[in-house]
């Protein structure tokens, strides 16, 4: 029987929280579906910092580049906020993108019709949502050289004599590859796909979408492809988010546009995703999964975090990981019924009520839908 490696690094303040109703998926999958998952645990973050001084360990990496899939809760803190940069949480999260290649970020946000009338945006703007945010993740201004902070002593008109620095650098391979994960993605959706940069104010934006329409020219002729700044883009995912079906944009412009199209689901505590990277020997890509959200230092310790972003995440790890995809639709529908039902962690608590459940109970329910469906 085929055993399906994964490795849960729970990380920092509700990222604890949410992995323990994981697991709660995870054994239901294996007493009542025969699936045999091999899990191991570890530490990220600050946690890991607490234990040996970095934010992820040599051996955590080298446990990540060999199992089937990776899933992650949450780093960072208030704790951590002042270590030295180069040990904060946030640091052995990318480094664990970086050094497995995950170039391909999916974020995919659909409101579910029970969460309709919460989303900050109203009904029939946000109704049957279904759009799917790639981000490139290994490159751009996260990671481009020169940065830092520098004395700029030489600078008499610099109040303050300091300089910082980050460099917003893409190469065309970078652009190519996360260009054809879009285009493969959207012909199994919509098959349409938006690129967004900001051409009119950058060289690597320029080059962006000339390698992006490179990529649809020669590759691609039959997905439809637009490009839209990534301002007007921000503005469009508000003002109607159904005109997109395939968002494709660089790093921080897709950290920014994914977290507002969070709130278009109605709530940050919903939003699951998923970071490829190239096959391995098994034909199956390099991955991480993890929830879009933070730790959430304001709700952590109090039972009040919602797993479902967390729980999805698991639910597109068996989609891409593991060639699970009913098993992913089954936790999917699971999810959905519970919501449907009106079971509400605070976060979905909108005025037409519900009922209030704490973390665990919505793991819990979220078990109960799985054996009733
Ligand atoms: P956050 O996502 O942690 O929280 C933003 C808001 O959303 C908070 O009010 C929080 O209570 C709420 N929220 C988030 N997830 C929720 C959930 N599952 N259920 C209910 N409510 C939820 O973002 P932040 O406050 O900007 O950052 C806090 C820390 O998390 C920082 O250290 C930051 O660097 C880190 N962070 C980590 C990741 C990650 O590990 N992938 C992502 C974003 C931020
Ligand atoms: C995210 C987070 C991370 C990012 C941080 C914690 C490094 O905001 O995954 O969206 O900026 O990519
Ligand atoms: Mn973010």
């Amino acid at each position: 029987m085929t055993t399906h490696s994964l490795l849960i690094l729970p990380g920092d303040g509700i990222g604890p929280e949410v992995m323990t109703e994981v697991r709660k998926v995870i054994d239901w999958f294996q007493t009542n579906k025969g699936i045999q998952f091999d899990v191991s645990e570890d530490l990220v973050g600050g946690a890991a910092y607490d234990k040996h001084g970095v934010p992820l360990a040599d051996e955590t990496m080298a446990k990540a580049q060999e199992v089937d899939a990776v899933l992650l809760g949450a780093v960072g803190g208030p704790a951590y906020d002042n270590l030295d940069f180069s040990v904060k949480p946030e640091r052995g999260l990318l480094r664990l993108r970086k050094e497995m290649d995950l170039f391909a970020n999916l974020r995919p946000a659909q409101c579910f019709d029970a969460l309709a009338d919460f989303s900050s945006l109203k009904r029939e703007i946000v109704a049957g949502l279904d759009i799917l945010i790639v981000r490139e993740l290994t490159s751009g201004v996260y990671f481009g050289e020169p940065r830092g902070i520098h004395s700029d002593d030489n600078n008499p008109q610099n109040e303050g004599g300091r300089v910082g620095i980050n460099t917003q650098r893409y190469t065309s391979g970078e652009i190519r590859r996360v260009a054809r994960a879009a285009f493969e993605l959207a012909k199994k959706r919509g098959n349409r796909v938006c690129s967004m940069e900001k051409a009119n104010v950058m060289e690597s934006g320029i080059l962006w979408r000339e390698e992006v329409q490179w990529v649809h020219d020669n590759e691609y002729p039959e997905v439809e492809l637009s490009h839209m700044y990534a301002d007007n883009g921000a503005m469009q995912l508000v003002r109607r988010p159904n005109q997109f079906d395939v968002i494709v944009t660089d790093n921080l412009f897709g950290d920014i546009l994914s977290d507002a199209a969070a709130m278009l689901t109605g709530s940050l505590g919903m939003l699951p995703s998923a970071s490829l990277g190239a096959p391995m020997a098994n034909g199956r890509p390099k991955a991480m999964y993890e929830p879009v959200h933070g730790s959430a230092p304001d709700i952590a310790g109090q039972g009040k975090a919602n797993p479902i972003a967390c729980i999805l995440s698991f639910a597109m790890a068996l989609r891409y990981s593991y060639d699970l995809g009913a098993e992913a639709d089954l936790l999917e529908a699971a999810v959905e019924k519970v919501l449907a039902d009106g079971v509400r962690t605070g976060d979905l608590m909108g005025p037409e009520g519900g009922t209030p459940v704490t973390t665990s109970q919505m793991g819990d329910k979220i078990v109960e839908a799985l054996s009733a469906l």
